[in-house]
Parts: C-alpha cells; sequence; structure tokens
C-alpha cells in the first residue's frame, strides 16, 4: 500500500540514492557535489517552511519525493507553494506515486493559505513531453519569462 508521508532522518540516505538515479546516470558527479546533495537534504527536513514529503509502499519502500516550500509573497498579497523537486525512481514509475505526491502537496499548500503552487517542468523532459502537469490541472505561464543567475552551479537543475 501506498502511503504519503513526511521524510525522516533515516530516509535522507534513500533520498540522496534517489537523487543520484536521476542526475548522475549520464555523468559522474562534480567534485563537492555529493556532499552538497546531503547538506541540502538535511536542509529541506529542518526548514520549518519547507515540507520533504515521501511515497512510501509497503512492499517497495519509499519511490520518490517532493519537496515543497512555503513562501509568503507581498507583491502576491499572500503565499505561494514553490515544488522544487518531484522525482520517482525509474522502476516505479507510472504506479501513481507522483501523482499520489502532488495531490498531497496541493492540499497541504490549501492547508496552509497558499493562494496558488508554482513549479518548473524543464521543456525537453519527458514529463512535460507527456503532459503530466497539465493533465493534473496546472497551467503553463507563458506570460513570465523564467529567469536564474548562475552564482556557484549548474545552469540546469
Ligand atoms: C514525472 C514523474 C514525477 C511522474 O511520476 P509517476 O509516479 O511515474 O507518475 P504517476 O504514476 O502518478 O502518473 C503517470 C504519469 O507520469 C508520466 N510518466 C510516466 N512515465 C514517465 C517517465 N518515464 N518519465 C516521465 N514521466 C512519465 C505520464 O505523464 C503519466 O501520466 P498520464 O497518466 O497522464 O499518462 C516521474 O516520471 C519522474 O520522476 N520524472 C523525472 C523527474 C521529473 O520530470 N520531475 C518533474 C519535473 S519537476
Amino acid at each position: 500500500m501506498l502511503k504519503i508521508r513526511d521524510a525522516r532522518e533515516e530516509d535522507l540516505p534513500r533520498l540522496g540514492q534517489l537523487v543520484e538515479n536521476y542526475k548522475f546516470r549520464r555523468e559522474p558527479p562534480r567534485p563537492g557535489e555529493l556532499d552538497r546533495l546531503k547538506t541540502v537534504l538535511r536542509e529541506s527536513l529542518e526548514q520549518p517552511r519547507t515540507r520533504l514529503l515521501v511515497a512510501d509502499d509497503t512492499d517497495r519502500g519509499v519511490m520518490g519525493y517532493l519537496c515543497l516550500h512555503i513562501l509568503p509573497f507581498p507583491l502576491l498579497r499572500g503565499r505561494e507553494a514553490y515544488v522544487t523537486d518531484l522525482l520517482v525512481d525509474y522502476p516505479e514509475r507510472n504506479t501513481g506515486a507522483g501523482t499520489a505526491l502532488l495531490d498531497t502537496a496541493v492540499g497541504l499548500a490549501r492547508r496552509e493559505g497558499c493562494l496558488r503552487l508554482m513549479l518548473n517542468n524543464f521543456r525537453e523532459a519527458e514529463s512535460y513531453r507527456r503532459g503530466f502537469y497539465a493533465r493534473r490541472g496546472w497551467r503553463e505561464r507563458t506570460e513570465f519569462a523564467n529567469f536564474i543567475r548562475i552564482l556557484d552551479g549548474p545552469d540546469r537543475p
């Protein structure tokens, strides 16, 4: 049975493994990257306004995770929830874990009084091509340009 719950300390190694499986499939990590991953996972667990959710199956264990940040947004005149990460491990895809994580995040954001949720989806990603978010009620915003300014890191997430 699939359960969505908050991540715990003991989930961190598995979450690190999920990210490694996804990110370092084609190119190996750069120096220091694995340490930064550990640090940022712990930070996500400890930040009061950040929720790290896991999809935990009785038989298969932790299949995926979602990271949600609650952000005060004065110009919006309220709070926005930002989904930075949604990831399900390759062998576990297409069994409903991603949808369950996303539904839980929407419910949480609502309970936190957020006015809306936001996320980025790489246009070349399979999930974008398959219209994963559009099919689940999310609207693609074409009226905004998405800017980043690189400080010290890759030009892609
Ligand atoms: C997108 C993702 C989270 C979906 O998780 P999932 O548990 O497989 O999703 P579900 O089983 O709940 O739903 C199946 C949907 O996933 C999508 N999907 C299925 N296999 C996929 C794959 N190999 N890659 C990407 N998306 C896939 C399809 O859109 C399918 O939607 P449909 O039912 O509307 O056709 C997962 O495929 C993933 O981790 N992809 C890589 C990371 C990513 O793209 N994250 C989103 C950007 S932030």
